[in-house]
């Protein structure tokens, strides 16, 4: 596909618009590239306000590429719990170890080599390219694709790899050449404040004049994205076991897959929603005395829904774990351990009571 026709206009009202009304964000008060990969990589699947705190208390803590390379893992994750998504903190611990020991702890500033780094792809290294070095690079996510495909009546379908490279393409031509940091912020400013996906501030945006979809009436109709897949139920029984000296059993989840690495009470899959824990339990070798605590929530992934069901139990079996593959600990040493949030849920609710 040839780039389609962009007015002329349009990257310097986004431009100034961005300059004029961007808000205050701490990663907006710095060039230092570090910086902005960290938030970039916490702004992924994360929103803004949720992201604030924890960038200022990651930067504090890992101020220095070299601080953060020298973390054990569980402190990373351990800075990370609440965010979700736990693989891009490893990812990024990762990268900024291949940081440190490759560029001297200077993160690199042209394409060939920040694309090397694990955990950097092609929106990740544009975002850094740009807003940090003020380089021409496109930094395409769902809200740039969103924003576009009105202004230019893009009808590809935006779940698709290829289209997110066509919109790459576009954006390449257009990219003002000294001005990278303010257009691509500016898009990503006005997808988040004014072209949102169901209502469209267009009254308040800055290139209505040049934005087809508007001129059409047509822009709650774009993006044009393919139905997700349906989510997927997962029924558990969460157990809180203490032995004889109150410590509490947990254990690590596995390094690959959702939630890799991050502690969890132990949890019993059920086969349908009413099936009974001590039927599974005793399949599983298990003897445990249980008592229901009532207390059920869910708790929502992107293709998963995670239905908790918790439960309490004592036990002198100090070999218990052996069936869990977990470990007793003090229960004032839980939160040393970086939980997910559907486990730090759990211990709220149990402290609740
Ligand atoms: N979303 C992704 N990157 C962002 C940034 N740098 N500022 C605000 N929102 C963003």
């Amino acid at each position: 596909m040839t780039s389609p026709m962009i007015n002329p206009d349009f990257s310097q009202n986004l431009v100034r618009w961005f300059k004029d009304n961007k808000r205050d964000l701490p990663w907006r008060r710095t060039n230092n590239p570090y910086y902005i990969w960290i938030s970039e990589i916490m702004l992924q699947q994360t929103q803004v306000d949720t992201v604030i705190p924890y960038f200022n208390a990651f930067i504090n803590q890992f101020p220095e590429p070299e601080i953060l390379a020298q973390a054990d893992e569980s402190q990373v994750l351990k800075a990370w719990e609440g965010l979700g998504y736990y693989s891009r903190a490893r990812n990024l611990h990762q990268g900024v170890k291949e940081v440190v020991e490759s560029y001297g702890g200077h993160v690199p500033d042209n394409k060939k080599d920040i694309r090397s780094i694990k955990g950097i792809g092609p929106y990740t290294a544009g975002a850094i390219l740009s807003i940090a070095f003020n380089q021409p690079e496109p930094a395409v996510d769902g809200n740039v694709m969103r924003v576009m495909s009105r202004v230019l009546l893009i009808d590809d379908d935006t779940s698709k790899q290829q289209t997110k490279q066509t919109f790459e393409r576009i954006l390449s031509d257009i990219i003002p050449e000294h001005e990278a940091s303010a257009f691509n912020q500016g898009l990503m400013e006005l997808g988040a404040l004014i072209c949102k996906p169901k209502q469209p501030l267009c009254e308040h945006c800055p290139v209505r004049e040049q934005c087809l979809a508007f001129d059409e009436g047509v822009q709650t109709e774009y993006p044009v994205k393919k139905k997700k897949a349906k989510q997927r139920h997962e029924y558990y029984g969460v157990l809180f076991v203490q032995n004889d000296t109150g410590d509490v059993l947990i254990r690590q989840r596995p390094d690959q897959g959702l939630l890799a690495g991050l502690w969890e009470f132990p949890m019993v899959a059920f086969n349908h929603p009413n099936e009974s824990i001590s039927d599974v339990l005793e399949k599983q070798d298990v003897l445990l005395s249980l008592e229901s605590t009532g207390i059920q929530f869910t708790h929502t992934f992107t293709h998963i829904k995670w239905h908790m069901d918790i439960y309490k139990a004592r036990t002198f079996d100090r070999e218990l774990q052996e069936s869990f593959g977990g470990y007793w600990v003090n229960q004032e040493d839980l939160d040393q351990y970086p939980f997910p949030v559907s486990h730090q849920k759990v211990i709220q609710k149990l402290r609740a009571i």
